[in-house]
């Protein structure tokens, strides 16, 4: 069906099943062991109620925002996620063109299936990039990474993603391996940073495609070596990912300013199962270092299905919202188009529930708008 009659992002990821290859689709889809954080992450926005107050003129709504100092149309971005070219050829330019459309944001994955230069080639001059680091055994590879990264313009901030220092057992990815010849891929698509002695193409080769890309990661990060390492490579600003306590997110505190923010993820239940939603450790923060708030931008990602998802993010104080699958799901149903209607819809969705709240900006947005009794019982 044309994406335009898709009115919402369970048909989109739907459609967009049904148009996969079944590796392509179990990459996607999965998430580690019983993937109890993965439906959490979704749930936790429906156990938040929303608070509207009435008689209020709503005629304006915009969503205007900004991300480290860049002004962006939305506060919904698109997260790192690697191999969008196994959902459809135009892969993560595609994600890229389609996010100009509506000022969005993206941060292209280390495990991307295109190479930064390709994916901000045709970027417009206020368009807002960040590149999401995955430190390799072998230093010198991520030095000669950062080094093209840091030549890149269109990219502002590096993410450094510290929840899967191993990936997470995905059993519907590892299945497909077992499966072997039972599943295609469209060939020759690998991530492009990855020499093929630690990439095999995905296309073939054994074990999932989680698993291979994983290999040559080094798993030994800490706060005392790896950040001052990472200074070193780059004056771009530091995000990390990932963090899913409020003690973690209270010593990335510490680390102003080369860290400028953090995403609060655990990494669509891909990685730790049972690992808490951000909406969580975005209460935690609350409650224990309210302060940290003053100190980073705080993003969160996880389960993001609905415009209320994003603005009750919004509300607990994040400055952003990540979608990772959703934009995939787009981009596998109908490409370009299909990423923007995701986008669209979101935006929509959101505005929409904005203007019932009685809130005409993003900036409006806070804890007076939302009820979380029934999370904190939880
Ligand atoms: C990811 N994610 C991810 N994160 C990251 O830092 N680097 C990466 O390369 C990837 N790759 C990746 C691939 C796929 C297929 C998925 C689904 C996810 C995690 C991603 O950035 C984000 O945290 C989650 O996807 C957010 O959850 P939702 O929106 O998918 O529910």
């Amino acid at each position: 069906p044309p994406v335009e009659t898709l009115l919402n992002l369970d048909e989109i990821e739907e459609v967009a099943t049904k148009q996969i290859s079944q590796k392509a689709w179990a990459y996607y889809y999965s998430a580690a062991d019983d993937m109890v954080s993965k439906r959490f992450n979704n749930e936790v926005y429906k156990s938040i109620l929303l608070r509207p107050r009435v008689f209020v003129d709503c005629t304006k709504c915009d969503l205007d925002t900004s991300a480290l100092g860049h002004k962006l149309g939305m506060p919904i971005y698109v997260s790192p996620a690697a191999m969008a070219r196994l959902g459809h050829p135009s892969g993560e330019a595609g994600i890229a063109e389609a996010c100009r459309s509506f000022g969005a944001m993206q941060i292209i994955s280390n495990n991307a299936s295109m190479t930064p230069e390709q994916i901000v080639k045709d970027a417009s001059p206020d368009q807002v990039f960040g590149w999401q680091l995955y430190v390799q055994i072998d230093r010198k590879k991520s030095e000669t990474m950062l080094a093209r990264i840091n030549k890149l313009k269109s990219i502002k901030f590096i993410v450094l993603t510290l929840d899967a220092p191993v990936p997470g057992k995905r059993e519907d990815d590892e299945r497909n391996s077992v499966a072997g010849a039972a599943t295609s891929v469209p060939s020759g698509v690998k991530a492009a940073e990855r020499t093929s002695d630690d990439t095999p193409d995905v296309s073939g080769g054994s074990g999932g495609v989680g698993q291979q890309l994983f290999a040559g990661t080094d798993p030994s990060l800490t706060w005392q070596e790896t950040l001052p390492w990472l200074a070193k490579q780059t004056d771009l600003p530091i995000v990390l990912k990932g963090l899913q306590t409020h003690e973690d997110a209270y010593l990335a505190s510490l680390h102003t300013p080369q860290v400028k923010g953090i995403i609060l993820s655990n990494h669509g239940g891909r990685a730790t199962d049972t690992a808490p939603p951000a909406v969580h450790t975005l209460l935690e923060i609350r409650k224990f270092c309210p302060e940290v708030f003053d100190k980073l931008e705080v993003y969160v990602d996880g389960g993001i299905r609905r415009g209320t998802d994003v603005v009750k993010a919004l509300c607990l104080g994040a400055k952003g919202v990540g979608i990772g699958r959703g934009a995939l799901w787009g981009l596998a149903a109908g490409g370009v188009d299909g990423v923007r209607r995701t986008l669209q819809i979101l935006a929509d969705e959101s505005k929409t529930a904005m203007r019932l709240l009685g809130v005409e900006t993003v900036d409006q947005l806070g804890p007076q708008h939302i009820n979380t009794r029934m999370t904190e019982q939880q």
